[in-house]
């Protein structure tokens, strides 16, 4: 059976896009830039960007055009031995994808609680005590909170209905979860600059602290979140560029990918600081001690600023429906692009029908999620996320570049890369695979484990 193709370049772009810019756009990235440098941030940000993040996003739409596969068979085509890095990547995404769809959970309640502003004066109370009840560690799993499972059979149910006819529903998709939440953040943006003290909370984000610049973790920040924000090594661009013809453009499609996916970050930015700026005066407390970022950000402090704002219970619901509406829309093509790494590469091994799969996949990865969904579920989410995001992302990340820069020949894929794209590039990509990006995540998980031991 022929592989299934994307409808259009821009399906393929936007699915890309969509993978990139996801919940991390919107609280990783705001929170990141704020503490490691301000406006200086961007140096790092732009130079791990170009030298790091463009390459290897380049090299993943590359290896899954040219060979045709998923992560584990494209890896496999190099160097037999090999495949067992792609098997590592894609069921890290899996495991990732077991709790992402969990929040995804949290932000489908948080719809239904922003009618009325349900969390009132009080969003810290109302997360943790009323909506997740909370119990006093990972060991004490409790009950069950039947409010998370019924947004987490909602996520899973969406996510097969995306998936199941391919690139074709992908295609269908894309075309509106990938626009709509960019044009709620220019929406929140242009309120949150409109209001009282935004300036202020702008200043924070933007106001460079080059001093920074001369610690080696800020540059480790950089080149992590650029990793991150690009979903590489996870096999998910490797995949999505299986679909392609082995005649598409790589390079300009990566490039229009990487730069979508950062202008999503930095309106995420501004829509934030702009809000925290408003929500510091009005409470009367210094910036710092109100910006957060992660999962805090979401469901505590920016509830707890929709709940100041100007123009009463439905202004404020209707905000806090843009929000929550901009959260999932944002998170769901990098929920299902996890989910699709890992059908892409059991269907190559095992020539699974991609349905009965899909099905398969989505009750196991709800059943699993039913841990995530207790009292102690926070818990479990936080170790969990923790353990894969140093074990696995910066280890698969070092090997597959390896593998590609050295054992494939960085080269060798240039010249692939040239013959179809329009926009050239040069030497620095073979210079990039081989040493930049290996290089710079063994800094990375070097300085994460002296953190750890310390
Ligand atoms: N790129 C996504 C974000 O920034 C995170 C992600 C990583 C999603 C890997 C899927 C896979 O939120």
């Amino acid at each position: 059976m022929a592989r299934q193709k994307w409808g259009s370049r821009w399906a393929f772009v936007l699915a890309a896009i969509g993978s990139a810019a996801g919940l991390g756009n919107a609280w990783r990235f705001p929170y990141m830039a704020y503490s490691n440098g301000g406006g200086a941030f961007y140096v790092p940000y732009f130079i791990a960007l170009f030298l790091a993040g463009i390459p290897l996003l380049m090299a993943e739409f590359a290896i899954g055009q040219g060979f045709q596969s998923g992560a584990p068979r494209s890896l496999a085509k190099i160097k037999k031995g090999a495949e067992f890095i792609g098997w590592w990547a894609v069921i890290t995404g899996a495991l990732i994808t077991f709790y992402y769809n969990v929040i995804m959970a949290y932000i489908f309640n948080y719809l239904y609680y922003s009618f009325g502003v349900a969390w009132k004066g009080d969003p810290n109370k109302f997360f943790f005590n009323e909506f997740l009840q909370v119990s006093n560690g990972p060991s004490e799993l409790g009950s069950i909170r039947w409010p998370i499972v019924i947004g987490l059979a909602l996520t899973w149910l969406w996510i097969y209905f995306i998936l199941r006819k391919g690139t074709t529903s992908v295609g269908k998709t894309v075309a509106w979860t990938v626009p709509l939440p960019v044009i709620l953040l220019i929406i929140l943006g242009i309120r949150g600059i409109t209001l009282e003290g935004a300036a202020q909370g702008l200043n924070f984000l933007f106001q460079p602290n080059f001093a920074k610049l001369a610690e080696p973790r800020v540059w480790a920040n950089a080149f992590g979140q650029i990793f991150f924000t690009l979903s590489l090594a996870f096999g998910i661009m490797i995949a999505y560029g299986s679909y392609n013809k082995k005649e598409e453009d790589i390079a300009n499609n990566a490039i229009i990918t990487a730069l979508g996916n950062s202008a999503t970050s930095f309106l995420a930015g501004i829509a934030v600081f702009s809000v925290l700026g408003y929500m510091a005066l009005q409470i009367n407390s210094p910036i710092d001690e109100v910006v957060s970022g992660g999962i805090g950000l979401a469901f505590v402090v920016y509830p707890q600023a929709i709940s100041l704002f100007p123009g009463g219970v439905i202004v404020q619901s209707i905000i806090g429906l843009a929000f929550f509406v901009m959260l999932l829309t944002l998170g769901i093509d990098s929920a299902f692009s996890l989910v699709e790494a890992v059908e892409a590469a059991a269907s190559d091994k095992f020539k699974f029908n991609k349905r009965s799969f899909l099905i398969g996949f989505s009750i196991f990865g709800f059943l699993v999620g039913l841990l995530y969904s207790t009292q102690g579920g926070l818990y479990w989410l936080d170790i969990i996320d923790h353990f894969l995001s140093i074990y696995a992302l910066l280890i698969v990340g070092i090997l597959e570049s390896i593998i590609i820069g050295w054992v494939l020949d960085a080269e060798k894929l240039r010249n692939y890369i040239n013959k179809v794209s329009e926009v050239k590039i040069g030497k620095w990509f073979d210079i990039s695979l081989r040493y930049i990006i290996p290089g710079s995540l063994i800094i990375i998980l070097g300085l994460t484990l002296y953190d750890e031991i310390k």
